[in-house]
C-alpha cells in the first residue's frame, strides 16, 4: 500500500500535523489573484481621463474644485447634469449616456474595482458625456453646486433594513440631495426590495413630495421604455431570481423641515440583514 500512495495520501492517512488540504492553498491564491485584479485595476484607473478619485472622508472637508464646474471644467459641453448614486459597474450612466448624447451623465460609487468596468467601457466606446466619481454619497454636497444636478438615479440600493440613516432615500440623505438639485430636479429609485421601495413611498408621503411614477412591477407596467430597460448587474441577478423590479420617481419640492415616516415595514425575506456591510 504504501509504495504506491503519493506522499499526501501518506500524510492524510496518519493525519500528519501541519498537512494543509490543497484546497485551501487554491483559495490563497484565488485571494491573492482578486488582490492582484484590483491592484491592475487601480492603477489603470489613475489613467482614465474620465475618473475623479477622492474616496477620504474627514470632518470640515473642504469643497472639491470641481464643485459648480462639472460642465465646464470635466466634460466642456454645458448640459443638464444626471448623477447615477451607487453606480457599481456604471451600466445606468454608460447606456444612459449612449440613449443621450446632450445629457451629461456621473456615476458615483465608493468602490473603484466596479466603477472601473464602466468606466473602462467608456474610454474603449468613446462616450464622452460620461464620468465616474469616487467617493461617499454622504458628502456629495462637496462635490457639486446647488442646483448643479438635474437628475438623480439610485439603482439597486442596498436597502439597509437596520439602519435608516445608511438608506441611500432616508430624510437625512434627501437632506443632502436637496442641497445640490436644481428645482423641478427628478430622484429615481429602481429597487428589487420591496421594503425598499416601500419605505420610500412612505417617505415621499410624509413629507408631500410630488411622485411623478410609481409601479412595483415595472416590467409589467406601461412605464416601461428604452431608459427603464436598461439592467444593471444587480438587477438582473434580482430578476433571474423572479423578483418584481419597482420604479418611484418623485421630485423634493420644497425646502421645508423633513420627517422621517413612523411605519413598521415588513422585511424582505430572502435578503440577509447582516449583509449590508459588504456592499
Ligand atoms: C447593491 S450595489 C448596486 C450597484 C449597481 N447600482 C447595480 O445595480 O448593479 C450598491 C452600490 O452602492 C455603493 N454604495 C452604497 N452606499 C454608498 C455610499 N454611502 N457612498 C458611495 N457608494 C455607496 C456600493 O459601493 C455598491 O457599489
Amino acid at each position: 500500500m504504501w509504495a504506491s500512495a503519493s506522499k499526501n495520501e501518506i500524510k492524510r492517512s496518519v493525519g500528519f500535523i501541519g498537512y494543509r488540504p490543497k484546497i485551501k492553498k487554491s483559495d490563497n491564491q484565488k485571494i491573492a489573484e482578486v488582490g492582484k485584479n484590483k491592484l491592475k485595476k487601480f492603477a489603470e484607473m489613475e489613467t482614465f481621463t474620465n475618473v475623479v478619485q477622492s474616496p477620504m472622508q474627514h470632518p470640515g472637508q473642504a469643497d472639491h474644485e470641481l464643485k459648480g464646474k462639472w460642465n465646464t471644467e470635466f466634460f466642456k459641453s454645458n448640459q443638464p447634469l444626471t448623477l447615477e448614486l451607487g453606480c457599481g459597474k456604471g451600466e445606468y450612466s454608460v447606456s444612459q449616456a449612449k440613449f443621450n448624447p446632450l445629457k451629461n451623465f456621473i456615476g458615483v460609487d465608493i468602490k473603484g474595482a466596479r466603477m472601473w468596468k464602466g468606466a473602462k467601457l467608456a474610454v474603449e466606446q468613446g462616450i464622452t458625456n460620461v464620468g465616474f466619481l469616487r467617493t461617499s454619497i454622504e458628502i456629495i454636497d462637496k462635490f457639486f453646486a446647488e442646483g448643479e444636478v438635474q437628475e438623480i438615479w439610485i439603482t439597486f440600493p442596498d436597502p439597509q433594513m437596520k439602519s435608516t440613516r445608511r438608506r441611500l432615500t432616508a430624510t437625512n440623505f434627501m437632506e443632502i440631495y436637496r442641497r445640490i438639485l436644481a428645482p423641478g430636479g427628478i430622484i429615481h429609485l429602481k429597487t428589487d426590495s420591496n421594503f425598499q421601495y416601500q419605505y420610500t413611498l412612505e417617505m415621499v408621503k410624509e413629507n408631500g413630495f410630488e411622485i411623478v411614477a410609481n409601479t412595483d412591477n415595472l416590467y409589467q407596467s406601461e412605464l416601461l421604455d428604452d431608459v427603464l430597460s436598461i439592467q444593471t448587474f444587480y438587477e438582473k441577478q434580482w430578476r433571474e431570481r423572479g423578483i418584481d423590479i419597482k420604479y418611484l420617481a418623485f421630485k423634493l419640492n420644497h425646502n421645508e423641515q423633513l420627517r422621517e415616516p413612523d411605519v413598521e415595514i415588513e422585511k424582505d425575506p430572502y435578503r440577509s440583514f447582516g449583509r449590508s456591510a459588504r456592499e
